[in-house]
């Protein structure tokens, strides 16, 4: 056994879909002015599934570059995290555990509260791998965020998984030992067992998200955290990117601190390149933010890093972490540009038609269309069965 000291990230990866459809195409639909959109959300598009897509492919295309990084003889637990769930009792991780060939000597379960989900799932994993460091998690994000069409919500859609390896001694980022919590239970946004969309609040859930950066900041500070100057860049969870913004200026204002908006801009403006591109991916969107920071970012070495994770309904977590020295030879900036630029465009009449798209509930034989061109596909449902395909 190693005598570890750090525990957190030692590889981040993540998948989008098939397709995107711009907020300008939208916005000529809808007839919103598209200032709303770029300026006053901060969305410039959003990924759309293929019909052959879903939480599983896209949490298996996220995780297989790890795969074929680290190799999995170490890996006894994979945790998926998702709000955007298949099926109401089997993990969605097990499908990725058979289409990765993860060892049978492995725990999988599947996670949820909103999307706070995949932090509860990073913490949880470090408590697993501190007690024996030799064994790492695989941790997966992946949701695809559906309103309800021509709803306020629909502009801040999205989809994608984010795989993280977590591990003793991590090559990407450490994360430390105090941690702010809040929950309070509040009907901001949720979906019930029997609807595909979420209900949301808009405006009480934008209130809801400001009151649990506080409550947890507040928490943070008791459990002995870092002070708010110590960090050089804060991770947000980012339903739309305008959020972190506002959620920043809130926290500032909250801390005493003068918000100034260079201040703010220069604590977030490197943390919203992916989200803005794909949109709302719920539980991975917290770390699109931390991937888009570092692979941007010119040297975060040892500078700390401010994750505020919120999850509807509501959960939020306040902590931190640390980039290793190191660090910046084991990003994937390339691939994850590459993730973004394959997107194929889709029209807003096409937009609609997948945004309905799903399986008859009869139990027969429905072969879903070949659309996506990824590693992983949805093949069909059978006898009420999900069958995925490896390239
Ligand atoms: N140019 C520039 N800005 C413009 C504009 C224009 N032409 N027109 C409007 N705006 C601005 C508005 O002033 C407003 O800015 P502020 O918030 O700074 O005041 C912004 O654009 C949005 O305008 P509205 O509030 O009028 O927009 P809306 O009624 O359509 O609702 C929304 C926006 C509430 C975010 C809605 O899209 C929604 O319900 N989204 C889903 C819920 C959500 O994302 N909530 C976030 C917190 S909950 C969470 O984080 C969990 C989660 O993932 C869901």
């Amino acid at each position: 056994m190693s005598n570890a000291a750090s525990f957190g990230i030692h590889d981040l990866s993540f998948a989008t879909t098939e397709y995107v459809l711009s907020h300008a195409a939208l916005a000529e639909y809808n007839g919103t002015e598209i200032g709303k959109y770029h300026i006053g959300i901060g969305q410039r598009s959003m990924s759309v599934c293929a019909a052959d897509e879903d939480i599983v492919t896209l949490g298996a295309a996220a995780a297989a570059p790890i795969i074929a990084r680290h190799g999995s003889e170490r890996i006894r637990t994979v945790v998926f995290a998702t709000e955007s769930s298949i099926d109401q009792a089997k993990s969605a991780g097990i499908y990725v555990h058979s289409l990765l060939g993860l060892q049978s000597a492995c725990r999988v379960v599947e996670l949820k509260q909103a999307c706070y989900g995949a932090t509860a799932a990073l913490q949880f994993a470090i408590g697993l791998v501190r007690r024996d460091p030799d064994q790492q998690v695989l941790v997966i994000a992946s949701d695809v965020s559906k309103y309800e069409l021509d709803s306020p919500g629909e502009a801040t859609q999205g989809a994608a998984a984010v795989a993280m390896l977590v591990s003793a001694d991590p090559a990407l980022v450490c994360i430390e030992n105090a941690s702010g919590l809040f929950t309070a239970d509040v009907m901001d946004f949720w979906r019930p067992n029997y609807r595909t969309t979420a209900l949301v609040d808009g405006q009480e859930s934008v209130e809801a998200y400001l009151q649990a950066v506080a409550g947890s900041w507040k928490d943070y500070g008791e459990q002995g955290g870092r002070t708010l100057d110590e960090f050089a860049a804060f991770c947000y969870h980012q339903p739309f990117t305008k959020m972190a913004y506002k959620a920043h200026r809130h926290l500032l204002n909250h801390a005493g601190h003068s918000a100034d908006q260079a201040d703010i801009e220069h604590a977030i403006g490197q943390t919203v390149a992916y989200n803005t591109s794909i949109g709302n991916s719920y539980t991975a969107s917290v770390y699109l933010a931390l991937a888009a920071l570092l692979d941007q970012a010119d040297d975060l070495t040892d500078r700390p890093i401010g994750f505020l994770s919120y999850g509807s309904g509501s959960v939020a977590e306040f902590f931190a972490g640390t980039a290793v020295p190191g660090y910046r030879e084991h990003l994937r900036t390339a691939a994850n540009l590459a993730a973004i630029a394959r997107r194929k465009p889709v029209d807003h009449a096409r937009y609609r038609e997948l945004h309905e798209w799903s399986f008859p509930a009869d139990g027969g034989d429905h072969p879903t269309p070949q659309q996506t061109t990824g590693p992983f596909r949805l093949a069909g449902v059978s006898g009420h069965k999900r069958i995925y395909q490896a390239r």
